[in-house]
C-alpha cells in the first residue's frame, strides 16, 4: 500500500511574527497512522518549541523548502503568498487558513492554479464538524490569553486577599460577548479569583455564563434568535440600553475584555471614548476584535496603548499565537481530524467528497475551479425548540437537518398495533395479579420516558446515580426470586441480576472516568 501513499508536507510559516506550525510531533504520528508519508520543512516547528529531531522521532522526514512545497498535500497555518501558491505542484491540495469571505482576490489567485484548496476557517458550525473547527480552538486559547495579558498589564492582584499588610479587594472583570473566546475568558478570570460579569445579546448563553461562576448582565431588550449559531446584528434599542449599561460598568470594573463579533460585518462598537474616559486609571481593556475594526474606540490593532486617563487598551491580534505550542497542538489536531475525514480508506490517499456538507463548505477551489461560496449548509446551531436549553459550546445542540424525519410512520403504526394486540391477549387470558403488575410496568415506562426524556443533559450524571439505586433494588428483588425452584423465574432473575449489575458497574466506571478528568496526573 505504501507505494500509493501520498506525501503530506508541513511547511514553515513565512508570515512575520507567526509562531504556529500546522503539525506537531504528536499530530505527525497521527498523520502517519492514516497512511501518509509525512515530510516536515527544516525548522518548521522552531518557534513553537518543536525540534526537527522531535518530528523525526514520530515518523516524519525532514526536508528542504522546495521538496516540502512539492508534496501532494501541503499543510499550513496562514494563507500562502503569491510565491508559495506558485510553488504548489499541479493537482496538489492545500490546507490552511484562507478567510475566503474577506479575501476574494486571494481565492481568485488560488483558482488560477490547477490545485484544490481547503480553508480551515470555513468549517460550518455544526456539531459533527466541531473537531475540525480551528476558529473555535484558536478563540478558546485567545480568550485565555486575553485574561493573562490583562493580568500582566494590571498592577494589582485578581484574587481578593486578607493579609497582614491589609485587605486586597478582588478585581472586577467585564466580558462583553460570551461566544467561544468570551466563555474562555470568563473561565480564566474566575479561576484567577476575580469577580466576573458578562453580557451577550444571545439570551441562551446566560446559563453557560452562570455555570462558569460569573454574573450575566441582561441588557433587557429581546433579540432575534439566529439559525446558524452566529449572532445577528443588534437593534438600535438594544445598542442604546447596552451603552447605558457599559457606562455604568465602565466606572465600576477594573478589566474589560470585548469579544463581540457578527460574522461578515465590522466589529460592533461597544465602548466609545466617553465610556473609556469613565474607566479608572490603571485598568485594562483587551479588545479581541481589534483585527475586525475593534469593539472599543481607540484600539490600535497589534498594539497596547495607554489612554490619557491611564487605561491600557490591548489590541493584540495574535493572542492564540502567544501560546504557540498549545495553539499548534490544537490547530494540528483540527488538521488531523480533517485528514481523517478526507482519508476514508486510512490508506494515505486523500478523497474529497462533495456530498459531505463539511468538506463542501471548506473547499474554496477544486482542481482549479473556484467553489466559493458554498451553498448554504442546511443546519441550525440555534436551540432546536424554545424548551430546549442552549448549546453549551458552538453548534453542539445542532443536528444536521438536511434529511427527512427518520421514523417511518407505517412501521411505527405496525409496532403500536402489535403491542396493543399483545396487551389485549395478556389481559384477556391471564390472572388478575399479572394484569396489575403489567399495568404498573406499562405506567412506569410511560412516566419514565417523559420524566427522563426531559432531564437536562447536564443532569444526566446525578440521574445515573438514581438509576444505579434502582438497579440495586432490582438485584435484591431478583436474588429473592432466584431460589424459588421454577426454572423460568430463575432464568429471568439471572438475566435481571446480570443487566442490573452491568448498569451498576458501568455507572461506577463512567463516574470514575469523570472524576479522573479532575485529578492532576
Ligand atoms: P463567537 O462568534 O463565538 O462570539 C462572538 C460573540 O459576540 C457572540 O456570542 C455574539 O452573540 C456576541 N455579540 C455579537 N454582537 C454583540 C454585541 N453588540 N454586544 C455583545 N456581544 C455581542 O466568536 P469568537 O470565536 O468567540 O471570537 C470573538 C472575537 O475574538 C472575534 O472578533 C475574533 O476574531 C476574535 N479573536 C481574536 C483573536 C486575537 O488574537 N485577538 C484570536 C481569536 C479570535
Amino acid at each position: 500500500m505504501s507505494h500509493s501513499a501520498q506525501r503530506l508536507g508541513v511547511v514553515a510559516e513565512s508570515a512575520p511574527g507567526e509562531t504556529r506550525v500546522a503539525a506537531t510531533p504528536a499530530t505527525v504520528a497521527q498523520l502517519v497512522s492514516l497512511g501518509y508519508e509525512v515530510i516536515v520543512e527544516k525548522g518548521a516547528g522552531g518557534r513553537s518549541g518543536f525540534t526537527d529531531d522531535a518530528y523525526a522521532r514520530t515518523g516524519a522526514r525532514i526536508a528542504g523548502r522546495e521538496e516540502t512545497w512539492d508534496a501532494d498535500v501541503v499543510l499550513k497555518v496562514n494563507a500562502p503568498s503569491a510565491d508559495e501558491t506558485a510553488a504548489l505542484r499541479e493537482g496538489a491540495t492545500l490546507v490552511s487558513l484562507i478567510g475566503p469571505a474577506a479575501n476574494a482576490d486571494l481565492v481568485d489567485a488560488l483558482a488560477r492554479r490547477p490545485i484544490t484548496v481547503l480553508a480551515m476557517d470555513a468549517v460550518p458550525r455544526v456539531s459533527r464538524a466541531q473537531s475540525l473547527d480551528v476558529l473555535s480552538s484558536m478563540a478558546n486559547i485567545a480568550g485565555y490569553r486575553a485574561v493573562i495579558e490583562a493580568a500582566h498589564a494590571f498592577g494589582r492582584l485578581f484574587t481578593g486577599q486578607v493579609t497582614a499588610a491589609g485587605k486586597v479587594p478582588p478585581a472586577k472583570v467585564l466580558v462583553a460577548g460570551a461566544g467561544v473566546a468570551g466563555l474562555a475568558a470568563i473561565a480564566t478570570a474566575t479561576s484567577l479569583g476575580a469577580i466576573v460579569r458578562a453580557t451577550d445579546p444571545r439570551p441562551e448563553v446566560a446559563e453557560q455564563v452562570r455555570s462558569l461562576g460569573a454574573e450575566f448582565l441582561d441588557v433587557g431588550v429581546a433579540q432575534e434568535t439566529s439559525t446558524d449559531g452566529y449572532a445577528r446584528e443588534t437593534s438600535r434599542d438594544y445598542d442604546r440600553r447596552a451603552a447605558e449599561m457599559y457606562a455604568e460598568q465602565a466606572a465600576d470594573v477594573d478589566i474589560v475584555i470585548t469579544t463581540a463579533l457578527i460574522p461578515g460585518r465590522p466589529a460592533p462598537r461597544l465602548l466609545t471614548a466617553e465610556h473609556v474616559a469613565r474607566i479608572r486609571p490603571g485598568s485594562v481593556v483587551v479588545d479581541m476584535a481589534a483585527a475586525q475594526g475593534g469593539n472599543v474606540e481607540g484600539t490600535r490593532p497589534g498594539e497596547a496603548v495607554v489612554t490619557e486617563n491611564g487605561v491600557t487598551i490591548i489590541g493584540y491580534t495574535d493572542l492564540a499565537g502567544r501560546l504557540p505550542a498549545q495553539a499548534s497542538q490544537l490547530y494540528g489536531t483540527n488538521v488531523v481530524n480533517l485528514m481523517k475525514l478526507l482519508t476514508p480508506g486510512m490508506d494515505g490517499r486523500l478523497v474529497l467528497d462533495f456530498d459531505d456538507v463539511v468538506q463542501r463548505a471548506m473547499t474554496v477551489v477544486r482542481d482549479g475551479e473556484k467553489t466559493w461560496p458554498p451553498p448554504p449548509v442546511p443546519v441550525s446551531a440555534a436551540p432546536a425548540a424554545p424548551a430546549t436549553p442552549a448549546a453549551p459550546v458552538r453548534g453542539t445542540a445542532a443536528a444536521p437537518s438536511g434529511r427527512p424525519p427518520s421514523p417511518p410512520g407505517r412501521r411505527r403504526h405496525l409496532v403500536t398495533a402489535a403491542v396493543a394486540a399483545a396487551l389485549f391477549l395478556l389481559t384477556a387470558f391471564s390472572p388478575n395479579t399479572l394484569i396489575e403488575h403489567v399495568t404498573v410496568f406499562v405506567l412506569s415506562i410511560v412516566i419514565g420516558y417523559y420524566v427522563i426524556g426531559n432531564v437536562h443533559h447536564a443532569l444526566h450524571t446525578p440521574l445515573m446515580s438514581i438509576t444505579n439505586a434502582i438497579s440495586g433494588i432490582i438485584v435484591v428483588g431478583a436474588l429473592l426470586q432466584i431460589g424459588q425452584g421454577d426454572t423460568v423465574v430463575a432464568v429471568l432473575s439471572f438475566i435481571a441480576i446480570l443487566l442490573a449489575s452491568i448498569n451498576i458497574v458501568g455507572g461506577f466506571a463512567v463516574t470514575r472516568r469523570m472524576l479522573g478528568m479532575f485529578t492532576r496526573s
